[in-house]
């Protein structure tokens, strides 16, 4: 059993009660890792013995974030969909036809690089958990791969066959969920604990939803959505009737909507996307009206080629706290703990003896530089399972 420690940190993020404040800072404080877990948390000044150590110089030491929504298998490329929407053209999420044409027509090695590519640029920016969909096959083997790649390196894995009716199904929705809840799923449940659909005017409508959601359910995967992006409508409610574990986007809310989620009691989390508004020039929802009726909310990249083709957590929190009334603290719990909560874990998104050894150190004092100093790189290290990454 080989041991870890991490000393001389100035400030301790532990998202538990053991310290000060909604994030349970520990101030002068030392985290012992063995066998992959957080096996210690203490002062600084009684360090228990250790095989190897790692000085983290004052600096701030945070879980790893957990980022609880991306879509990070697909082939292709959009960016000229985003420069015309920045030259005024609307998202209205219709060029998700274009990447499953590009992914259908990959090799499972040019799908797994991206994978692995962009996995990879997460975990540099300290994110080390990350659920990824599948959603851009939209056929029985093409939505299968999917998930076997994404399982090849995460195991929060979410089918979502129903993320848009695919083009050869455009005149008869009603087979296409019919194909979702039987044989897809029937194939895709081996490889995935979630089941998610795109619940929005012009992809999903309640009924349809109501029943993917519920089928899903049965074969034992865990419900989340996609819910209210492009405008109002039934999915954030419908979410916490089914005990969806999260709903995401929350862009456009009735004062039904944020009833229902502050009803749930934190059961239904709200995960916000703010990556998504930034890159279709939208609205960015309001955090701040979701936070003040006592709702649970997470911060998640959304990171797909479409909507929001970003990798960073950092990224996001400094638009939650700029764009999203959210504080510094708030944001950075809903990007760790949130995240945990979102996806239903306790092993994560906390340090606590017993939790994985999943941590960054940053290059700063405090966890409020990651929204003070946007787009700089401040992850000096991240440990994944215990196991320090390369330094960025
Ligand atoms: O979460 N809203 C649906 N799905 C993605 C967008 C996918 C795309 O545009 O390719 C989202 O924003
Ligand atoms: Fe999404």
């Amino acid at each position: 059993m080989s041991s870890l420690l991490v000393d001389n940190i100035g400030e301790l993020v532990t998202n538990t009660g053991a310290g000060d404040g909604p994030l349970g800072i520990r101030r002068n404080a030392a985290v012992l890792v063995e066998d992959g877990l957080v096996a210690w948390v203490g002062p600084n000044r009684y360090p228990p013995p250790a095989d190897r150590r790692i000085d983290a110089e004052g600096a701030a030491v945070l879980p790893g974030f957990v980022d609880s929504h991306a879509h990070l298998v697909f082939a292709g490329d959009r960016a000229a969909e985003f420069a015309a929407r920045m030259a005024g053209e609307p998202y209205t999420g219709g060029g998700i036809r274009t990447t499953v044409g590009a992914t259908r027509a990959a090799t499972d090695d040019e799908l797994r690089a991206t994978v692995r590519r962009l996995h990879g640029e997460a975990l540099r920016q300290g994110t080390t958990t990350v659920e990824i969909k599948s959603g851009y096959g939209l056929t029985v083997p093409d939505e299968t791969r999917s998930l076997r790649l994404a399982a090849e390196v995460s195991e929060e894995t979410t089918f979502l066959g129903a993320h848009l009716v695919p083009a050869e199904y455009a005149d008869r929705p009603d087979d296409y969920v019919g194909l979702v809840c039987g044989p897809m799923l029937a194939a895709a449940a081996p490889h995935a604990r979630w089941i998610d659909v795109f619940c929005e005017r012009g992809a999903f409508d309640a009924d349809h939803t109501r029943a993917i959601l519920t089928c899903g359910q049965a074969a034992g995967l865990g419900a989340r959505l996609h819910a209210n992006q492009l405008g109002p409508g039934p999915g954030v409610q419908l979410g916490v009737e089914l005990g969806a574990a999260s709903v995401d986007h929350c862009t456009h809310l009735t004062d039904a909507d944020v009833d229902a989620l502050a009803g749930a009691g934190g059961a239904t989390v709200a995960t916000l996307l703010p990556g998504a508004e930034f890159s279709t020039r939208s609205p960015y929802p309001d955090a701040r009206r979701l936070l003040d009726a006592g709702v649970t909310v997470a911060l998640a990249t959304d990171c797909n080629p479409g909507s929001s083709y970003t990798s960073s957590m950092p990224f996001c929190i400094a638009l939650a706290v700029r764009e999203m009334r959210m504080s510094p603290t708030e944001a950075v719990w809903a990007a760790t703990a949130g995240g945990a909560a979102a996806l239903r874990r306790t092993d994560v998104g906390q340090l606590t003896p017993g939790a994985r050894a999943d941590l960054m150190i940053l290059d700063a004092p405090s966890h409020l530089h990651l929204a003070y100093r946007p787009g700089v790189p401040l992850i000096r290290q991240v440990l994944h399972n215990g196991v320090p990454q390369c330094r960025p």
